[in-house]
C-alpha cells in the first residue's frame, strides 16, 4: 500500500506544530493508542526534524510525514529524518521536482486551478487544498476540482477543518483526507496533555470510520 494510500485509510492526519523533541514519542504513543497512527509535523519549529526523526526511528508503525517543507533542501532533511511523506502550503515545481527524484510521496499546496494545473502537469497524484477553509470551503474545492477529476488527482483540505465539519469534506469523492491542527493543538502538546490528545484522536478515527463504512 502506498502511503498516500494509507493515509486515505485512515482519513483523517493531525497536524502537528511541536515545539520540544522530547515530547515527540508520547504525542506519537498517544496518536497509536487512539487507532490513529499518522502526522503531519510542520517544519515550522526547531523541534520538528528532530520529532520526526525519534518517531521514525522508535514508532515505526507510524506513518510520519514532514509539512511546511519549503523547498529542495528541507525536503533532502526530512527524508534523511525518515519522512515517509512530505506536503507544503504551496506549489514550488523545483520541490515536486526533487520528491519525485527522492522518491518521496509529496502533496504540494493548491489554491487556484493554475496550482492545480501545474500540479498535474509536474506528475502530483495528491494535492493539499490549502488554507481550505479560507480559501472558499467546499464549493470552492467543488468547482475547482471538477476540471480535474479525469486526471486522477486527489485531494487533502486543511485549514480550519474541525470534527463538525471534516465528514462534509470527506464527502467529495476526490478527496482521499482531510488534515487538522485540533486533534493535538502545540499547547496540548507542550502541556503533556495526552489524555486529552488521545481522545480528540479517537473521536476523529471513529468519525472517519463510521463515515467510510456509511459510505462504502
Ligand atoms: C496547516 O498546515 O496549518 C493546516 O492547514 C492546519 O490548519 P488548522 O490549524 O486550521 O487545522
Amino acid at each position: 500500500m502506498s502511503v498516500f494510500e494509507t493515509i486515505a485509510r485512515y482519513s483523517v492526519v493531525p497536524v502537528i506544530s511541536i515545539d520540544d523533541a522530547k515530547d515527540a514519542l508520547a504525542l506519537a504513543d498517544a496518536l497509536i493508542d487512539a487507532g490513529l497512527p499518522v502526522a503531519e509535523i510542520t517544519l515550522r519549529t526547531e523541534a520538528a526534524l528532530s520529532a520526526i526523526a525519534q518517531i521514525a526511528k522508535y514508532r515505526p508503525e507510524m506513518c510520519i510525514g514532514a509539512g511546511t517543507v519549503l523547498d529542495e533542501d528541507q525536503l533532502n532533511e526530512v527524508q534523511d529524518a525518515g519522512a515517509g511523506f512530505a506536503l507544503s502550503p504551496g506549489l514550488d515545481v523545483a520541490t515536486i521536482l526533487a520528491a519525485r527524484n527522492f522518491g518521496l510521496p509529496f502533496a504540494p499546496g493548491v489554491m487556484t486551478a493554475t496550482d492545480i494545473q501545474n500540479a498535474v502537469r509536474f506528475g502530483c497524484g495528491m494535492v493539499k487544498f490549502f488554507p481550505a477553509t479560507a480559501a472558499g470551503g467546499l464549493p470552492m474545492l467543488k468547482s475547482l476540482a471538477e476540471p480535474f477529476r479525469h486526471t486522477g488527482l486527489c485531494f487533502n483540505p486543511t485549514g480550519g477543518i474541525t470534527l463538525d465539519t471534516m465528514t462534509d469534506w470527506l464527502d467529495h469523492s476526490l478527496v482521499q483526507a482531510v488534515g487538522g491542527s485540533w486533534i493535538a493543538t502545540t499547547q496540548d502538546i507542550s502541556d503533556g496533555n495526552w489524555d486529552t490528545i488521545r481522545e480528540r484522536a479517537n473521536i476523529a478515527a471513529t468519525v472517519a470510520r463510521k463515515f467510510a463504512a456509511d459510505n462504502g
